[in-house]
């Protein structure tokens, strides 16, 4: 019997309506459009304004999305995997909240938190629960409200987040498509470079963290800068060695959307062409856990079936790796 692969058959996307451009922000705090432009490559974000809406509410129209263009039922699906750093709740899982939303109510559903580095992670899972014969169509999400955790009092984080969803849907294939190799890594010492320091259970919200504004992103911009450049363009070229793969062989690099400084880096080391190289962080910013699937999402019409594509990301944690998968469509 042949081996069976996981492989992407559909791709949705949703980012909210509002745009909060550099200039807007330029009223807000000490910062320009220059500044931002030039030291990270974003130049507007979207921003989920609807009261009483979280991540679950991009994600659903997302979903709703995928669904309209690939004609899937709700009822089929049997697994959701969401990588998120803003739940909408601590619990129940966004996963749940979603799968209610969406009448779903046969399918495994839970969160997965591995901040930016999540919607890899999410597919890598995905991936061995499909090639384990569990399960057979899975939707994996990278979502996230960030402006809910964005102090816009600091302009040394509150340029770089936006909001969004991306999701795909994930099916088995007896054919050579799908994820191929994937390789991620964990470095918890860097876990306080990057993190947000109160809501958890070590600090649980009060008066006095509200106060200090510790239930927003907390980074050490330059520390983390150097990981991101050093673990991205690493696990980029190690795969493509690992599988004998050229920069002529990959078709496609999706990296993470932190910073067009950290996408250079790699596009440098892994030698592919920069045209060949998905970009959408001047109109998203950083979307964590989303920025994959929604460069999936916007690109999709330029993927052919079989093409190479290399998933790269970096994140809190420290989390990072990467994916090689073949477009299945
Ligand atoms: O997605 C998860 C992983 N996250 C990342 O990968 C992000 C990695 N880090 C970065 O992308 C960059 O470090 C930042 C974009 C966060 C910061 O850029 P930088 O080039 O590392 O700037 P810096 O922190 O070294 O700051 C340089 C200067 C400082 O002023 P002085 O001390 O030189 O006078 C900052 O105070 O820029 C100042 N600065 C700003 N100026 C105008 C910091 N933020 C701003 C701002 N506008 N928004």
């Amino acid at each position: 019997m042949s081996k069976i692969h996981a492989v992407i058959t559909g791709v949705g996307g949703y980012v909210p309506e509002y745009i909060l451009d550099n200039q807007e922000l330029s009223t807000m705090m000490d910062t320009s459009d220059e500044w931002i432009t030039t030291r990270v490559g974003i130049k507007e974000r979207r921003i989920l304004k609807q009261e009483n809406t979280g991540t679950s509410y991009m994600a659903v129209k997302a979903a709703e999305n995928l669904f309209e263009k690939t004609g899937t039922k709700p009822e089929e699906i049997d697994l959701i995997l969401v990588a998120t750093s803003t739940p909408d709740y601590v619990f129940p899982s966004c996963a749940s909240i979603i799968a209610n939303k969406l009448g779903i109510k046969n399918a495994l559903a839970f969160d997965l938190q591995a901040a930016c580095s999540g919607f890899i992670v999410a597919l890598t899972n995905a991936a061995s629960f499909i090639e384990s014969g569990r399960y057979k169509k899975v939707l994996v999400f990278g979502a996230e409200k960030m402006s809910s955790i964005t102090n816009y009092e600091d302009r040394t984080t509150a340029p770089l987040f936006g909001d969004g969803a991306g999701v795909v849907l994930v099916e088995p294939t007896e054919e050579e498509l799908g994820v191929m190799d994937s390789m991620i890594f964990t470095d918890g010492s860097g876990g306080k470079h990057l993190f947000q320091k109160a809501g958890g259970s070590v600090s649980p919200a009060s008066h006095e963290t509200v106060d200090r504004r510790e239930h927003s992103v907390y980074q050490e911009g330059q520390v983390v800068f150097k990981h991101a450049v050093i673990g991205m363009a690493g696990v980029s070229e190690d795969i493509m060695k690992k599988n004998n793969l050229t920069s002529e062989d990959v078709n496609w690099l999706i990296p993470h959307q932190a910073n067009l400084r950290i996408i250079d880096a790699v596009v440098n080391r892994t030698g592919v062409n920069y045209d060949r190289v998905i970009i959408n962080i001047q109109k998203y910013g950083n979307t964590s856990a989303a920025t994959i699937p929604i460069c999936m999402w916007e690109s999709e019409e330029k993927f052919k079936k079989g093409d190479n594509i290399i998933l790269t990301s970096f994140g809190a944690g420290f989390t990072w790796g990467a994916v090689w998968l073949k477009w299945g469509y």
